[in-house]
C-alpha cells in the first residue's frame, strides 16, 4: 500500500534499538512513521543511503558558541553550522556566555536569536550563580532549558559557586539533573602562583592537577547526596576520578570529550602550544587509557565536545593569560568514527556515548533513537569514508582545529533533523530550522502530539 510520506531513507544500514540491520526507514510530519522492507513508491523525496549507515542524530551535550569575531546573533548560525556538516543534529549550549545566561530574560534572549538562525535544534543551561541559587528551580523548568550548570572552579567567564553552603542551595533547588564542572577553586587559587609569573602552556596540567579535580569531584557527590540530587560531571579527565563515579552510578553520570581521549601530554602542548589548554586539561597517557577504560567498562555515559573557539590572536597570548578551550563541535563524530575503526570502540557503544547516552541523562523527548514515533533525528556516515580535516571544511570562526591535518576513517555524510535534509555531502541546501529541544520533566502543558 502507498503511504503518503515525506521522506523514506532506503538501502542503509540502520542503527535501532536491535541493533544493526539493513532497513528502509519512513518519515512524517518530523518523526519516524515505518521502519522495515518498505516500498518507496508513496514517498514524497527517496534518500539513497546505499553503502550508508544510519545513525541516530548524534546530540552534543556541550559546546560554548562563542564564535570569534562575531555578534550575539551570527554566534548561534555559525556554531550550529559547524555542527551540522560534523553530523550533530542538536547542541547543548553552555550559560557562561557574554552575558551569562542566569535569569530567564538571558535564556529567552537565546532561544528568540536562534529562531531562523540556529541549523539544528538546541537547548540552554542556565547557570548557577550566589544571587541565582534560590530560584534555579523555576529557572530550570523554562521552555528551551536543559537544566542548570555549576562551575565549581572558574573557567571562561566569571560563572563560579564555590563554596559548599552555596552549592548545596543551588542543588536544593529544583529537580533535574545538575552539568558540573568540577575543579576545586580554592585548589586553583593556592597553587596559580606555579604559573602567575609566566610559565610554559605544559604547566597547565600541573597548575590545574588531578588533585583539583578528584577534590572537586568527591566533594559534589557527598553534596549530591545531601541534597538528594542527580549530577551529570562534565569533561573528566584523570584515570582516579572513574572508580569514585562508578562507585556513584546512582547519582552521577559521566561525560568525557574527543580532545582527552585522542590527545595526551607532553605531545600535545609540543605541538600544539596553548591551542591545546583547555580546562580541566589534557593530561598524560595514564589518564587517556583511563578514560578509554571508563569507557569500556561503562562508566562513561556521553561524550561532548566541550566547543568553545577562541581566536590565534588571542591563543598567542602569554601563558597563563591564554584562554582555554577548542573548537569540537564539527570533529566530536569524525574522531570517534576513527577511533572506532581503530578498534577502542565498537558501534553500539558510539550510538550510546553520541545519543541515546544524552537522552538517557536529560530525559530528552522523543531523541536519541530510531524508533517509530521520536523526531526523524538521522546522522548517516560512511563507515569507510577516509577524510583529511581541513580547514576549508571547518566552519568555526577561530579558524584552526588541533585535529586539521589528520585523516580520519568514518565520515558524516548527512544530517537529517526532524525528516530535512540539513546537510549532505558538506553542503547545507536548506535554512536554518532548528528549535527547542523539549525534556520530558518539562513538558509544556497542553503539548500538541
Ligand atoms: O576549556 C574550557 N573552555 N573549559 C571550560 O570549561 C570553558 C570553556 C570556555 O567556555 O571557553
Amino acid at each position: 500500500m502507498a503511504e503518503n510520506w515525506d521522506l523514506l531513507i532506503t538501502g542503509g544500514e540502520v542503527f535501532t534499538p536491535a541493533g544493526l540491520a539493513p532497513a528502509a526507514v519512513a518519515v512524517k510530519d518530523g518523526r519516524i512513521a515505518d521502519i522495515g522492507d518498505l516500498n518507496p513508491g508513496g514517498a514524497a523525496e527517496v534518500f539513497d543511503a546505499s553503502g550508508l549507515t544510519v545513525l541516530p542524530g548524534v546530540i552534543d551535550t556541550q559546546v560554548h558558541f562563542r564564535e570569534p569575531g562575531l555578534d550575539h546573533k551570527e554566534n548561534l548560525e555559525s556554531g550550529t553550522r559547524a555542527a551540522v556538516l560534523g553530523g550533530v543534529t542538536a547542541v547543548f549550549e553552555m550559560p557562561n556566555t557574554s552575558p551569562a545566561t542566569i535569569d530567564a530574560a538571558a535564556l529567552n534572549d537565546k532561544l528568540s536569536r536562534a529562531r531562523g538562525r540556529a541549523w539544528c535544534d538546541h537547548a540552554f543551561f542556565i547557570g548557577a550563580a550566589a544571587e541565582n541559587a534560590d530560584k534555579l528551580g523555576e529557572l530550570e523548568r523554562l521552555p528551551g532549558c536543559c537544566g542548570v550548570k555549576i562551575f565549581m572552579g572558574s573557567s571562561t567567564g566569571s560563572l563560579l559557586v564555590a563554596d559548599d553552603d552555596t552549592l548545596l542551595a543551588a542543588l536544593s533547588s529544583g529537580t533535574r539533573r545538575v552539568a558540573i564542572h568540577s575543579e576545586d577553586e580554592e585548589r586553583l587559587r593556592e597553587r596559580f602562583e606555579l604559573v602567575r609569573d609566566g610559565a610554559n602552556v605544559d604547566q597547565h596540567p600541573v597548575w590545574r592537577d588531578e588533585e583539583t579535580a578528584l577534590r572537586s569531584t568527591r566533594r559534589i557527590l557527598k553534596l549530591a547526596r545531601k541534597a538528594g540530587r542527580r549530577l551529570h560531571v562534565l569533561h573528566i579527565t584523570t584515570a582516579d576520578e572513574m572508580p569514585i563515579l562508578a562507585a556513584n552510578k546512582d547519582v552521577a553520570t559521566v561525560e568525557v570529550t574527543p580532545q582527552h581521549l585522542t590527545l595526551a601530554a607532553p605531545d600535545c602542548y609540543e605541538r600544539l602550544g596553548s591551542l591545546a589548554q583547555m580546562n580541566p586539561p589534557i593530561r598524560d597517557e595514564r589518564h587517556r587509557a583511563g578514560l578509554w577504560e571508563g569507557i569500556r567498562r561503562g562508566i562513561v555515559d556521553v561524550v561532548g565536545s566541550d566547543h568553545a573557539p577562541h581566536s590565534r590572536e588571542e591563543k598567542a597570548a602569554d601563558y597563563p593569560r591564554t584562554p582555554s578551550g577548542m573548537p569540537g563541535v564539527q570533529t566530536l563524530l569524525p574522531l570517534l568514527l576513527d577511533h572506532l575503526n581503530a578498534g577502542r570502540l565498537t558501534l553500539p557503544r558510539l550510538v550510546d556515548l553520541t545519543s541515546a547516552g544524552a537522552q538517557r541523562i536529560y530525559n530528552i523527548a522523543r531523541k536519541g533513537r530510531i524508533a517509530v514515533g521520536y523526531d526523524a533525528d538521522f546522522t548517516v556516515v560512511d563507515l569507510k569514508a577516509r577524510r583529511e580535516i581541513t580547514g576549508d571544511w571547518l566552519a568555526s570562526q577561530c579558524g584552526w582545529s588541533p585535529f586539521e591535518g589528520m585523516t580520519v576513517t568514518g565520515w558524516p555524510m548527512a544530517t537529517i533533523i526532524r525528516g530535512q535534509i540539513v546537510m549532505r555531502e558538506d553542503e547545507l541546501p536548506g535554512e536554518p530550522a532548528g528549535v527547542p529541544v523539549q525534556f520530558m520533566e518539562t513538558l509544556p502543558r497542553g503539548t500538541a502530539g
